[in-house]
């Protein structure tokens, strides 16, 4: 594997799976990796607020031994107080890696330049790559496999969407992306996924309608419609993203039984109802276990002993 994770992008198709494989085994038998990172340090710096990210990481560290130091946006004010640069080449004479979730995807690939050791991406206004890989160990484990499978997302093109279209090419998953005109995923992520996934069964469906993105849908997928950051324009998107609310109604048009998934905090009532959210066909709580065990895959193949 690369010295960071800052995107799906920087594990093959092989890395991928092999990290799912690890995922599942660490899930399974948790007290075969409790000494596996023992004495590592990982830390975390956060400039948006979060629980899952936070606890699993947290949690992650102190299950396989290690410890995690939490870095709130007031203490080291990363960009103001101190520059990416100057925070890496500190860090790395301490610990043994870092965590980050922040606003613009450069901070992020310019703390991992800066420093030695291991840099995982947390979430960035471009992608959200732990979460990517929790949500298909999740899918794997609700349909035995990847391939040919169809998962719909709906609603915003955003960081998470991003991460799961670089995850689908490499699981041969197939997508359907439903925005409104204007929201769609940048179009060099899409780009980048149609390319990683070429030669292994993906296929991509960007479309304007929700109904066309769900209909036949082994999974549909949903995040909030305005994310961290654009608090501001929050009554502008409800406006706009209400017809790609998931609602029984759009669920209808997926396969019988079809997963519902969001990757959580959702808004219930704006981009999903509480009866989707609710129902037996909801694995929103799963893909947040998930995050647990995905993130100790990841944090075991950067910081675990090179042998
Ligand atoms: N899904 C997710 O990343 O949740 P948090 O923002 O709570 O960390
Ligand atoms: N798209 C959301 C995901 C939160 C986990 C955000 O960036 O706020």
């Amino acid at each position: 594997m690369k010295k960071d994770f800052l995107s799906i992008r920087d594990l093959s198709i092989y890395e991928f799976s092999q990290l799912l494989d690890r995922a599942a085994e660490v899930k399974k038998h948790p007290r075969k990796y409790y000494r596996a990172l023992e004495h590592r340090i990982l830390a975390m710096i956060f400039q948006k607020p979060s629980l899952r990210t936070r606890m699993t990481f947290e949690a992650g560290m102190l299950q396989l031994g290690g410890e995690a130091i939490y870095l709130a946006p007031s203490d080291i004010q990363m960009g103001s107080r101190e520059g990416a640069y100057d925070i890496g080449k500190n860090l790395e004479r301490w610990v043994d890696g870092i965590m980050l979730r922040t606003f613009g995807h450069q901070i992020a690939v310019d703390l991992a330049a800066s420093t030695k050791i291991p840099v995982i991406n947390a979430l960035t206004d471009l992608s959200h790559p732990c979460q990517a890989m929790a949500d298909f160990q999740t899918l794997r484990e609700h349909k035995g496999s990847l391939a040919n499978l169809k998962l719909a997302y709906v609603g915003d093109g955003n960081n998470v969407c991003h991460s799961l279209m670089l995850a689908a090419a490499r699981g041969a998953t197939k997508m359907a992306v439903g925005t409104p005109a204007g929201y769609e995923p940048k179009p060099e992520m899409v780009q980048a996924a149609r390319e990683d996934g070429k030669d292994t069964g993906f296929a991509l469906t960007l479309t304007n309608s929700a109904e066309e993105a769900a209909s036949g849908a082994d999974a549909v997928y949903t995040d909030v419609w305005a994310s961290m950051g654009q608090e501001a324009e929050k009554e502008k998107r409800a406006r706009i993203f209400a017809p790609y609310q998931v609602n029984a109604r759009l669920m209808s048009h997926a396969k019988d039984g079809a997963l519902f998934m969001h990757c959580l905090p959702a808004h219930r009532g704006d981009e999903v109802t509480d009866e989707v959210i609710d129902a037996p066909s909801s694995v929103v709580y799963d893909q947040a276990e998930n995050r647990l065990h995905a993130q100790k895959a990841i944090l075991l193949a950067l910081m675990g002993k090179k042998d």
